[in-house]
């Protein structure tokens, strides 16, 4: 479908949107990863700029195409992903559904060698909450929106993280099938009101109905 421009029911919005993983450097040469695939945010960002949004996108390491008319920046690990999201604030919709690696390595500033048959220890030091920390901030987001990858008890899960990430929806996503890296995707859409389970589509289906919600709930 084609873009709506200003006539479109996201004209005049601004939306920041997190997608992909981020790698986490463990040496010069290596890294910690997720298997996120980027697809869903970047469907995401697509949808929203299609309805007039203004839309920045904070890319971790993907090779995707940028879709039209989004502003693209891209970043590694989860320190940069906090960082470019405080500067592009303040935006009206937040969706963060960045896989950001929940630890980082404390890395070594050279390749690390073999030694003997011992192998090294990776001393893991936790991220900032990159979406909670958005809740809490003077720039809070009118329409904050988190995503939860889980494998099992989904619902019971996004709940818990709604609660305590103090966002105002949560995507929640089955991840327990080829879901990553796949075309097509499974999610509950959590809120506060309730849980709607929406029928399995192709990513760009969800992106779309996911920023049709997100134009009803603005007006
Ligand atoms: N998130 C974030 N910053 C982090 C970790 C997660 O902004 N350091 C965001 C994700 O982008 C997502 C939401 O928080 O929107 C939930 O991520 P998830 O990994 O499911 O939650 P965690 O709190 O990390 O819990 P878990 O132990 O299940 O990984
Ligand atoms: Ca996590």
């Amino acid at each position: 479908s084609t873009s709506l421009g200003t006539n479109g029911p996201l004209f005049g919005r601004t939306a920041l949107v997190t997608a992909g993983p981020t790698h986490e450097p463990i040496d010069p040469v290596r890294y910690l990863a997720n298997r996120s695939s980027g697809k869903q945010g970047f469907a995401i960002a697509e949808a929203l700029a299609k309805l007039g949004a203004e839309v920045t996108m904070i890319a971790g390491p993907v090779a995707l195409a940028t879709p039209a008319d989004v502003k693209r920046i891209d970043v590694q690990t989860a320190l940069e992903m906090a960082r470019a999201v405080d500067a592009a604030l303040p935006a009206d919709i937040a969706i963060l559904s960045a896989a950001v690696a929940d630890w980082r390595v404390d890395a070594a500033d050279q390749k690390i060698k073999k030694n003997g048959g011992t192998a090294p220890g990776l001393k893991l030091v936790e991220n900032p909450d990159i979406l909670a920390t958005l809740a809490k901030s003077d720039h809070r987001p009118t329409l904050l929106i988190g995503f939860a990858a889980e494998t099992e008890k989904i619902i019971e899960h996004a709940q818990a993280k709604l609660a305590r990430k103090g966002c105002d929806w949560i995507v929640a996503n089955d991840v327990s099938g080829d879901v990553m890296g796949g075309d097509r995707n499974t999610i509950h859409l959590v809120t506060t009101q309730g849980v709607e389970a929406w029928p399995t589509a192709t990513k760009a289906e969800v992106a779309a109905r996911l920023a049709n919600r997100i134009a009803d709930a603005l007006h």
